[in-house]
């Protein structure tokens, strides 16, 4: 069978940029097939000079599984289309979304499995990169020991953790999820181990204590921010869509545009039915 979208590898750990689709096309089921077995082996992807519509984003997303909600549509902290996670950053604002490593809200039950982020404005005098991560590589290269030890922990995702990093706390009524995850979980499609733990969301290991948690934490965030053979940093150019598979990518957005602004609006999509499981559990 002859493909229909070419790719280019971004670097050789992880991301690739993809050629030869409109995402503003209902696209027909080969291609998709073909993102899908990509999406799987280059866990990010990068679709270049797309204009599309919010319903074509979400229709894009919705290829690859149901949409998510994000929780702050889901207590009232945001009014808009419930399914559009928006990423706006003025130029005077103080913060951007996702300045720490992470993988989107992993303190559902169930974290969405990928994300689907589209840029229309970027800032004028450059800057506002995403840099990711692969969550194999991170697990792949500790050493047997330690990988023994963390595949029978388990770690608690606080998204009220991630909240503080903004300075906003809950109002009466208000609720955040937060969940317990192994830290070593097992890619759903690939079988794979992955490291599950990211710093944003990620508040302790449980059933040890806080000294000991931190430690522990503390060198694996140290371990996927610093390891740049495991990384690819993407370089956004205006109306540019970047995918990404949660269950084995962090990512972190790069504030280096203090002055400019910035837009973007984030689809996210989750399978209702695959909620994390430890790597030894799935054996
Ligand atoms: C995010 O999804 O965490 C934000 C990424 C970005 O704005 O580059």
């Amino acid at each position: 069978m002859t493909t229909k979208i070419s790719s280019k590898q971004i670097t050789p750990s992880i991301g690739s940029e993809v050629d030869g689709v409109d995402l503003s096309d209902d696209l027909d089921e080969q291609i998709v097939e073909e993102l899908r077995e990509l999406f799987l082996d280059r866990m990010v992807l990068v679709f270049r000079d797309q204009l599309i519509t919010r319903d074509q984003h979400k229709r894009f997303a919705g290829y690859f599984g149901d949409l998510h909600v994000h929780p702050s549509k889901r207590n009232g902290m945001s009014e808009t289309d419930p399914e559009v996670f928006i990423i706006d950053t003025p130029a005077d604002a103080k913060w951007s979304n996702g300045e720490t490593w992470h993988s989107d809200v992993s303190c559902e039950d169930i974290p969405p499995l990928a994300s689907l982020l589209y840029v229309s404005k970027v800032p004028e005098n450059g800057g506002g990169d995403t840099l990711f991560a692969n969550m194999y590589e991170a697990y792949r290269s500790l050493s047997d020991d330690l990988k023994a030890y963390l595949e029978k922990q388990t770690a608690f995702h606080d998204g009220e953790k991630d909240l503080r990093q903004y300075g906003i706390r809950l109002r009466e009524g208000q609720y955040y999820p937060s969940a317990s995850h192994p830290v070593i979980v097992c890619h759903p499609e690939t079988k794979t181990p992955v490291l599950f733990v990211n710093e944003s969301f990620t508040s302790h290991i449980e059933g040890v204590a806080p000294w000991e948690s931190n430690m522990i934490l503390d060198g694996l965030y140290h371990h996927i921010a610093s390891n740049q053979t495991m990384q690819c940093r993407v370089r956004w150019s205006a109306n540019t869509l970047v995918m990404w598979d949660n269950r084995c990518v962090q990512h972190q957005a790069i504030r280096d545009y203090v002055g400019y602004a910035r837009y973007g609006e984030r689809v996210s999509v989750v399978d209702e039915d695959s909620v994390p499981v430890g790597y030894m559990t799935s054996k």
